[in-house]
């Protein structure tokens, strides 16, 4: 039975979406039907298509009470939405139906499971989360919440584990068809720390082990966690609030993790070897991934930080994006990420250019775009005596520009988008420590109207952000102080 507080839901995104016209979203970014759209949630390959739940608030372009919104593709790029699948409906949940994740059930329906959030006056006062795991069971459109939830609630906590700050599930199904999920809790030290939960049938679930334990190394909460094989090893993802930077690493305050290590399957012992951000750019958080059918592991996540939400335009009756899917591959130890091969599907109106000379500025015939897929392969053109620097601008008129800069003796690229249109002081660019020999350096870009994406040499490293300037500023140019040479194949998509 569908509550009042779905169905009005439903109801009001079904109205709201007509008011928002194709050119004011991204082309292959799933973007909020309408209003507010935060992680994804419940990715997953159900009955022939990848869904696509997300932390939505549809009446307004803010956060406000957590619905799922949903929606479908076959390609992961092209995006048809359906109607809302959760709503705070529940005593359990009235606070909010926070992020999850979505695993089949053999019996074929869609099992979803979640974090209801229930406030609690205190005598002194104040309010207090309580925060459980819940479930919903479905077809694929519609869903039903389980009628014993919660499932997981402060009784299955250990000691000393916070009930206020116990969410994320994200879960999936092992080979021997039992169930296991991982949640992200604030132990006593007031840090992070994910817990391991086990079930035989996906609806009764016991409390396993404290699978990693922050210790107040990365940050505090650790929300948001993702666990899975990959490439031989093991690989924990999650988003760390309030992180302090080290070195070029994690400078975005709400943060993005990968850990990589091994895993012992008998005792379920994560043995860390490996950390790195997941994104280097400006905006990116609460990445969850899937397994494509064809094996692939694929992850997409929120085009946003919580640190730079006041970036936004100003008439946009949606607020929120989803990252590009990646394809995730590990290499020499570290997490790479490429674009879905599917995106190459989109391509069309290639130009190409080989070995051109880059000294002062330039610009090419043919290139320019806000809808492109580019990628520029840089060298110095006397290795003896190596640029000292190389630019990239894009979205670019006479007025608004953003920029990839690089400085091939710090071997340091870095993003600004403070040109891009913004009347805000906030922060607007970020430094990342990239691999180059010799002034050598390969970046591939991409760009969906309201988005940037780089994916540096092959995917070793990725750098994000929105940008919402106008999209009659199309430009792209380039610099080099010293004289640089580049091949470039550009693609509008
Ligand atoms: C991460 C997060 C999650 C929470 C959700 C609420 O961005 O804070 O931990 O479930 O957003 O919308």
């Amino acid at each position: 039975m569908t509550s009042q507080a779905l169905r009005e839901a439903r109801i009001y995104e079904d109205v709201a979406e007509k008011m928002i016209a194709k050119e004011e979203r991204p082309v292959f970014h799933l973007s909020a039907r309408t209003g507010w759209m935060n992680d994804p949630n419940g990715f997953s390959f159900y009955d022939g298509k990848y869904h696509m739940f997300y932390q939505y608030h549809p009446y307004d372009s803010h956060w406000g009470p957590m619905h799922w919104g949903h929606a479908v593709s076959e390609d992961l790029l092209h995006w048809e939405y359906l109607p809302a699948a959760l709503a705070p409906d529940e005593i359990y949940d009235r606070n909010g139906c926070f992020s999850g994740s979505a695993v089949a059930l053999p019996d074929g329906r869609q099992l979803l499971m979640y974090t209801g959030v229930q406030q609690q006056r205190l005598a002194n006062g104040g309010i207090r989360d309580i925060q459980t795991q819940c479930l919903a069971v479905g077809n694929g459109m519609d869903y039903e919440k389980y009628e014993n939830n919660p499932v997981l609630d402060e009784n299955d906590l250990p000691e000393g584990c916070s009930a206020s700050d116990f969410r994320d599930p994200k879960v999936w199904r092992k080979e021997d068809g039992t169930y296991c999920c991982v949640v992200g809790n604030r132990p006593a030290d007031g840090s992070g720390q994910i817990l391991l939960f086990t079930s035989v049938d996906g609806f009764s679930w016991n409390f396993k082990k404290v699978l990693i334990a922050n210790n107040n190394r990365f940050g505090k909460m650790w929300e948001c966690p993702d666990l899975f094989e990959l490439d031989g090893q093991m690989v924990l993802l999650t988003s760390p609030q309030d992180m302090l930077p080290q070195g070029f690493e994690y400078h975005n305050g709400n943060g993005t993790l990968c850990l990589i290590g091994d895993y012992d399957k008998e005792t379920d012992t994560f043995t860390e070897k490996h950390n790195q951000a997941i994104d280097y750019g400006i905006d990116f958080y609460a990445p969850q991934t899937t397994l494509a059918p064809d094996g692939r592991r694929i992850m997409i996540g929120w085009l946003q930080n919580w640190d730079t939400c006041n970036f936004r335009s100003r008439n946009m009756a949606w607020f929120g994006q989803m990252s590009l899917p990646r394809e995730l591959f590990i290499k020499n130890g570290r997490l790479y990420q490429r674009p879905v091969k599917e995106l190459e599907n989109m391509r069309k109106n290639k130009v190409e250019y080989c070995n051109v000379d880059i000294s002062g500025n330039v610009r090419l015939d043919g290139i320019r775009g806000r809808r492109i897929d580019m990628e520029l392969v840089l060298r110095p053109a006397d290795q003896q005596n190596i640029y000292q620097k190389f630019a990239v601008r894009f979205a670019q008129n006479d007025q608004y520009q953003t920029s990839f800069s690089f400085r091939p003796r710090e071997s340091v690229l870095k993003i600004d988008r403070k040109f891009s249109g913004s009347r805000r002081a906030i922060i607007h660019q970020r430094r990342s420590l990239v691999n180059s020999k010799n002034g050598e350096l390969k970046i591939r870009i991409i760009l969906d109207r309201f988005s940037v994406e780089a994916f540096i040499n092959d995917g070793e490293q990725v750098m994000s952000a929105v940008i919402h300037t106008d999209q009659e500023a199309d430009g792209i140019s380039f610099f080099a102080d010293g004289a640089a040479k580049m091949d470039i194949v550009k693609y509008d998509l």
